[in-house]
């Protein structure tokens, strides 16, 4: 079986990172994006497509250096295509039943649980489901008894929306889907599924976790939620000195803390330095990164080799080279 992840996006919502690296190598806990959707796929998924625009090398480059166990394919667009014109621009790949993932969306989904709903429940499709309280941000479904969408809104104003059942981006469907994308620029979202509801769209609901990691906000979210879930750890090679305190769940690889007070909720790749007076929490520093006297960093990214100064006060923000 194939999964289709649609990595194309330019990932406004996070530059300057964005800027030089692409949305799906984002690392959240260690890990970029997408390998937090490749991982968990069950067994029989042999083949990973990836469809990509947005700079396409920076992600040739790590499937080519790293091996996820599956055959991966990059399929290229020269201009975003959109939702469903990328799903079109790799047809010659899809041969049946296929899963298809927004690419910035990190959840605890069974699966295989889905595709057995999806094999009993029949259709051109399966769409997970997400309850949220606003769901203005996203698309929206109203459903019938059975569990087939009967009415689809892309990102309706709060007060219109028809319930508060979101998509929650990963889908299952069979291969006709492809006869309902007209070719160029196509949005699934707005173009394609209030199309195909006669044709059996079913909602599939899950527990456990779900975020979209399009945001600053949501990525420090989805990594609290994975720390609080056990995800934490501190690397035997953390140089602690100082009295330097971690408190909460972090993960920290081979970094260096002196006299200074981390935590919770904070990813620290290696040589990172956070210096004597210091505050981070609920925070990703990249590699690297330095965090100078007595500054305090709060809701924030910090990329690569960049530099925090000292007595700097930063509060939800992304500081990388642009
Ligand atoms: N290849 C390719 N080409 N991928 C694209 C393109 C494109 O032109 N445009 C967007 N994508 C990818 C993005 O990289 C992302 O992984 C996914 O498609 C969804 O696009 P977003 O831009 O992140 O959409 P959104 O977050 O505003 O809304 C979507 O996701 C919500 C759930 O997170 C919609 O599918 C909503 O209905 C849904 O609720
Ligand atoms: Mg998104």
């Amino acid at each position: 079986m194939k999964a289709l992840i649609l990595a194309g996006g330019l990932g406004t919502r996070l530059r300057p990172l964005t800027y030089y690296l692409p949305k799906p190598l984002v690392p959240l806990l260690g890990k970029p994006l997408v390998r937090h959707i490749i991982d968990p796929l069950p067994a029989e998924v042999d083949t990973v497509i990836l469809a990509v625009s947005y700079m396409k090398d920076a992600l040739e480059e790590y499937f080519r250096t790293h091996d996820v166990g599956r055959k991966v394919i990059l399929v290229n667009e020269d201009q975003p295509l959109g939702t469903g014109g990328a799903i079109k621009n790799v047809s010659r790949y899809l041969d049946g039943t296929f899963i298809a993932f927004n690419g910035d969306v990190v959840c605890s989904i069974d699966l295989k649980d889905m595709l057995r709903f999806h094999r009993s429940h029949g259709g051109i499709g399966t769409m997970s489901l997400w309850q949220v309280e606003d769901p203005s941000a996203f698309g929206v479904v109203g459903r019938d008894g059975r569990g087939r969408i009967t009415a689809f809104q892309e990102k309706p104003r709060k007060e219109e929306a028809i319930s508060r059942a979101i998509n929650a981006g990963v889908y299952i469907f069979e291969r006709e889907i492809l006869d309902h994308i007209p070719d160029g620029v196509v949005s699934m979202e707005r173009q394609v599924f209030p199309n195909v509801l006669d044709r059996g769209l079913h909602g599939y609901e899950f527990k456990g976790y779900w975020v979209d990691c399009g945001t600053r906000e949501s990525i420090i979210a989805a990594q609290r939620t994975l720390l609080d879930l056990g995800g934490g750890k501190v690397s035997p090679e953390l140089i602690q000195e100082d009295d330097a305190t971690v408190v909460g769940a972090n993960l920290i690889m081979r970094a260096h803390l002196r006299g200074c007070r981390v935590g919770p909720h904070v990813y620290i790749e290696d040589d990172v330095l956070v210096s004597r007076g210091a505050e981070v929490s609920e925070s990703i520093l990249l590699r690297g990164a330095l965090v100078e006297e007595g500054a305090k960093v709060r809701g924030s990214i910090i990329g690569p080799g960049h530099v925090v100064a000292k007595g700097q006060d930063v509060k939800d923000e992304i500081l990388a080279r642009s």
